[in-house]
C-alpha cells in the first residue's frame, strides 16, 4: 500500500522574500532607537496579527472593510470593465476577500497574484482562491510590498499586462511623501485600483482604531509578543497600554504603545529604556477627501479616471491611470 501522506500538497506557486529574522531585529532596534520610538507596521502580520487583523475587519466599529465591500459590489461590472483581462496583482492581499467580488464579476481574469508579507495566510488564501475559481491561476508573492515589487522575479508576470488592486486604505498607513513615492513604485504594475478612506467626525474614526472588545489593542500589542518570541526580548505586557488618538490637523489616527511605567527592557545585548507615558508608535493610518488624494495621484504621474463611494461618503475607491 502506498504511503498516506497527510498534508496536501499546494497548488499555489510562492515566490518568497520574506524578510529575515535579521532584518526584523535591526528594524526593531533601529525604531526604538529614535526620538520618538517606532514600530514598523509590516511587522504587525504574523500569523497571530492577520488573525487578529482579520477580526478587526468583522468589527462594527471598523467600517472600513464592509463599506470598500459594499462599493465593490455596488460596482462590480464597471471595476470589472476597467481591469479588463490583465493579470490582477494584489498588495496587501491578507485574507483576499475583496478580491472574490472582483473575480466573480470579471471571468476573464485568469492570472491574480496575491502579494503579502503574511507567508502562511497568503498561501492559505491563494489556495482558497484556485479551489474557487476554476481556471483562475493564483500566485503568491510573499513580500513587503512597500518595497519596490519584484515583478522581473515573477515569470508568470513576464510580457503581461498588469493592473494593480491596493485596497483597505493601506496607503493611509504610509506617510503623505511616502504615497507619491510607492505610488512611482508601483506605476510598473500599469493602472491602479486604490481603496482610500475618507476624511469623518473622530466620532466614528476614533471607536474604529480603539473597539470596545480590546481587538485593535491585542493587535498592537501582538508586536510586542513577536518581538519577545522572535528576538528573544523581555516586554512585560501588563506595563504597556495601546492608545489610538485622531489628530484633525493632520487627518490621520495615530496608533502607539504607551509605557505604563518608568522601565528597561531587553532585548539581546541592548537595553530599551522608557519612561512612564513614553510611547512607542505602531501605526499612522491618514485619511483624504477625494481631491487630497487625487493630487497625491498626479503628483505621482498618474491621472485620476474614476471615483467610486459609498452613499454615506465614508471611503472611496480609485481608478488611477498612468499618463
Ligand atoms: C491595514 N490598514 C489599512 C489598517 C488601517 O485601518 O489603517 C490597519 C489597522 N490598524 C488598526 N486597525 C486597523
Amino acid at each position: 500500500m502506498p504511503p498516506i501522506s497527510p498534508i496536501k500538497p499546494s497548488p499555489v506557486k510562492l515566490y518568497d522574500f520574506h524578510p529575515t529574522v535579521a532584518d526584523f531585529r535591526s528594524a526593531v532596534l533601529r525604531g526604538l532607537s529614535l526620538p520618538q520610538k517606532a514600530l514598523s507596521p509590516q511587522f504587525l502580520y504574523d500569523k497571530r496579527g492577520s488573525e487578529l487583523f482579520d477580526a478587526i475587519c468583522q468589527l462594527p466599529e471598523y467600517y472600513l472593510t464592509r463599506t470598500e465591500m459594499q462599493i465593490l459590489q455596488d460596482n462590480a461590472g464597471e471595476i470589472a470593465a476597467a481591469l479588463g483581462n490583465r493579470a490582477l496583482v494584489e498588495l496587501g492581499s491578507g485574507s483576499s476577500q475583496k478580491i472574490r467580488i472582483l473575480l466573480e464579476a470579471a471571468p476573464q481574469v485568469t492570472t491574480y497574484v496575491g502579494v503579502d508579507i503574511s507567508r502562511q495566510h497568503l498561501q492559505e488564501a491563494c489556495a482558497a482562491l484556485m479551489d474557487d475559481f476554476v481556471g483562475l491561476d493564483a500566485i503568491a508573492v510573499c513580500a513587503d510590498y512597500t518595497q519596490p515589487l519584484p515583478i522581473a522575479a515573477i515569470p508568470e508576470l513576464k510580457n503581461r499586462p498588469t493592473i494593480g488592486f491596493f485596497p483597505g486604505s493601506s496607503i493611509g498607513n504610509l506617510e503623505p511623501a511616502e504615497v507619491i513615492a510607492f505610488l512611482k513604485t508601483v506605476a510598473v504594475l500599469g493602472d491602479l485600483i486604490v481603496g482610500v478612506d475618507l476624511k469623518k467626525s473622530p466620532i466614528i474614526l476614533e471607536p474604529a482604531y480603539d473597539d470596545t472588545q480590546g481587538i485593535s489593542a491585542a493587535f498592537a500589542l501582538n508586536l510586542l509578543v513577536r518581538i519577545n518570541r522572535e528576538l528573544g526580548a523581555d516586554f512585560d505586557l501588563e506595563q504597556f497600554e495601546y492608545q489610538a488618538r485622531y489628530n484633525q490637523a493632520l487627518g490621520r489616527i495615530e496608533m502607539a504603545i504607551a509605557s505604563r511605567c518608568d522601565q528597561t527592557v531587553h532585548l539581546g545585548n541592548a537595553e530599551i529604556s522608557f519612561q512612564a507615558g513614553e510611547t512607542m508608535r505602531t501605526e499612522h493610518s491618514y485619511k483624504y477627501t477625494v481631491d487630497e488624494f487625487q493630487l497625491l495621484a498626479m503628483e505621482a504621474g498618474f491621472q485620476p479616471v474614476q471615483v467610486w463611494m459609498d452613499r454615506h461618503q465614508l471611503f472611496s475607491l480609485h481608478h488611477l491611470k498612468q499618463i
